[in-house]
């Protein structure tokens, strides 16, 4: 019988209606895997967009490759496509894109010029579980994509990542290079990921995420616990055990998560609706999306007059209000300069950064969670124009 790793691989492809699925540690190692299996390497440039996580960069810098940043559109949070093109060189090696907050890229003429310059197209799914454009599922139309199932994610394994295929030739690349250079997770570090995972069943409702998530960042500092991103990965060089597969315990959470996924996804997308009407309700514009996107938000952004003053105040309301993204290179201690990012390089996404905060879409935020969140987010007031 085939090992509980490969049987969450197997699930999940099937799911997605790929042929291969690659297991990680994180969803970080998996963008790491395929740009290896690319042959990306040094002086290469990888477009993506202003408006991430480090951990995305780091795959990129790991490998010696130059980060483009090409600036977002206001609605979706996504690549800005009609910069896409002047942003491609000669040195341009993949197009990284990442459907933001779960709204889907606009693919089709992402497709069309990555096409005309002969680029790779890599989906960065890790927020974007079940979302989909013109009817099919974000994850289905670059050559690969990857998924991150840490805590904050469509769902957890408590922290972890996988990388879909259908191009046999690149899953055989991968294939060869987990096989000669993957290290295994360590006992220690799989132990505890577990008690996390039960911690984190018992204890995470929408009233304690904020102080949960302050507990648990400083236990991660302390090196008590196993964190989503350790204090060696806010700079561009890669530490020793990096590339590390998924251990038997992460995918047996997969797995699980796996059986329940349609009922996970049904529930976001009401979410979204509901945030959508209570945010009318209390005099927001709600920008409308795109007829050919049918997204399933992870979090649900919306933007506020005063961000700072939003996230001080939300854990004493008991209020779960998540922040992404703070800086185009989240999080704010991001040394941006080393990863090749200028203040103005993306103006939109800057913006984006100073105003937008999000709400939660998970199963345990139901329609009182909601209610409650849209009127502490209403007390803030949206931006003044
Ligand atoms: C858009 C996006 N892509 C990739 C990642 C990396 O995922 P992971 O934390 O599983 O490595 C993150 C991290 O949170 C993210 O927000």
């Amino acid at each position: 019988m085939a090992n509980v790793v490969s049987r969450f691989e197997d699930a999940f492809a099937r799911w997605l209606g790929a042929t291969s699925a690659f297991a990680f540690w994180k969803g970080r190692v998996a963008l790491y895997a395929i740009l290896r299996a690319l042959g990306v390497g040094e002086d290469d440039e990888v477009i993506l967009p202003g408006f991430t996580c480090v951990m995305d960069v780091n795959p990129i810098k790991y490998l010696g490759a130059r980060p483009v940043y090409v600036d977002i559109e206001p609605v979706t949070y996504n690549m800005d496509v009609r910069l896409l093109e002047g942003k491609i060189t000669s040195r341009t090696r993949v197009i990284l894109a990442q459907h933001t907050f779960g709204y889907p890229c606009e693919m089709d003429a992402i497709l069309e010029i990555a096409a005309r310059h002969g680029v790779p197209v890599i989906e960065d799914c890790c927020l974007a579980l079940g979302s989909t454009y013109k009817g099919k599922r974000c994850g289905t139309f670059g050559l690969a994509a990857y998924w991150s199932f840490q805590w904050n994610k469509p769902f957890t394994t408590g922290i972890g990542g996988l990388a879909t295929t259908s191009d046999s030739g690149l899953a055989a690349r991968i294939r060869t290079i987990c096989e000669a250079e993957l290290h295994r997770p360590p006992a220690k570090s799989a132990l505890m990921l577990t008690a996390e995972r039960l911690a984190y069943r018992t204890l995470i409702f929408p009233r304690t995420t904020a102080l949960a998530t302050a507990a648990f960042r400083w236990l991660t500092r302390k090196g008590a616990v196993v964190g989503s991103s350790s204090a060696e990965e806010f700079s561009p060089r890669m530490a020793q055990d990096f590339f590390m597969g998924m251990s038997a315990g992460q995918a047996r959470a997969g797995v699980r998560q796996m059986r329940r996924t349609e009922k996970n996804l049904a529930h976001r997308r009401e979410m979204g609706r509901l945030y959508d009407r209570l945010l009318r309700e209390a005099g927001w514009d709600v920008p409308a999306i795109p007829e050919a996107m049918d997204p399933v938000l992870v979090r649900y952004p919306v933007r506020v007059a005063d961000k700072a003053r939003a996230v001080a105040e939300a854990p004493k309301h008991f209020v779960e209000l998540g922040t992404w993204f703070e800086c185009p290179l989240h999080p704010m201690e991001t040394p941006m300069e080393l990863y090749g990012y200028r203040q103005g390089m993306c103006p939109v996404a800057e913006q984006a950064c100073r105003e937008v905060v999000n709400l939660p879409t998970h199963r345990r935020a139901g329609e009182a969670t909601a209610r409650r969140t849209v009127e502490f987010v209403r007390r803030i007031g949206p931006p003044r124009r």
